[in-house]
């Protein structure tokens, strides 16, 4: 479905931007995985390689501007074009808002949300020359309600949702499309660290959906390639909500 496309995943090396690095591969993509983390990122890029797909890594801290212009300069540069941006890096830090430190709210909101900005900006700049390309943002339910007790986080995937919308009002006449997708609780390394590992943990979570499971990355990744997708060809601006019903109670 993306043969000979270009996609840039951020947060590639865990959770859904592994996932989704593997399925855009898998559709024939050549995908640059990017990320903080060099052994898990490398060693994403060395799975697609073993099935014999296209991927590079780019070691990218997503809060510095010099290396989101290099991220977006790379995919270009080894591949020759670039086609479509999934910003899906993110952080939680659930700390109360009343006990939460500067540099904590600003790590949250340059990790979630600077790394947007400053990805999508750089992306532009080529995607307007191109006249083509897509933006998928990985936003949250709580771009939508507030999650109880992680207000800086819900404020952060606020910000995300409207990005997104600007996005799509200013760009679409440069044949630019933006969507996000809106995730309730996923099974990710995130999800672990915020609610832990015990299962019944888990189950009371799940049973917050009414589809009474938890998400996969493979849930979220299949809604993201679809808003990458010449299927969604007249869809921009929109929030895909993959949380189970969550939001529909
Ligand atoms: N897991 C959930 O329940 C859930 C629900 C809704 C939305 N989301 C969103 O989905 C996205 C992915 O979450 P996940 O659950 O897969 O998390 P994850 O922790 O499994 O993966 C996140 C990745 O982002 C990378 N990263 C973090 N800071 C970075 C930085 N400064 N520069 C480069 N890379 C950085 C990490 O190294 C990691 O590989 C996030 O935006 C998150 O807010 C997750």
């Amino acid at each position: 479905m993306f043969q000979d496309s270009v996609v840039v995943v951020t947060g590639a090396a865990s959770g859904i931007g592994k996932r989704t690095a593997i399925e855009f591969a898998r559709q024939a993509a050549r995908v640059v995985v990017a990320d903080i983390d060099d052994r898990l990122g490398a060693a994403v890029v060395d799975g697609l390689k073993s099935e014999g797909l296209e991927a590079v890594f780019v070691r990218t801290d997503l809060t510095s501007e010099a290396d989101c212009e290099n991220l977006i300069g790379a995919a270009v540069e080894t591949f020759g074009r670039l086609d479509v941006l999934v910003n899906n890096a993110g952080i939680e830090i659930s700390t109360p808002l009343h006990d939460m430190s500067e540099h904590e709210w600003d790590k949250l909101v340059d990790t979630n949300l600077k790394s947007m900005f400053l990805c999508s900006k750089h992306a532009l700049r080529k995607m307007i020359e191109a006249t083509n390309g897509v933006i998928v943002n990985v936003c949250s339910v709580s771009g939508l309600v507030a999650w109880p007790g992680i207000a800086a986080y819900n404020a952060t995937k606020g910000g995300v949702m409207m990005l997104t919308k600007s996005l799509a009002v200013d760009y679409a006449r440069y044949n630019i499309r933006a969507n996000c997708v809106c995730p309730s609780i996923i099974d990710t390394p995130m999800t672990d660290t915020s609610i832990g590992h015990d299962a019944t943990v888990k189950e009371e979570k799940a049973k917050l959906n009414p589809l009474g499971r938890l998400g996969t990355p493979e849930d979220v990744a299949n809604a993201i390639l679809f808003l990458a997708s010449d299927k969604s060809s007249f869809i921009t601006g929109a929030a895909l909500t993959v949380d189970g019903g969550y939001t529909a109670i």
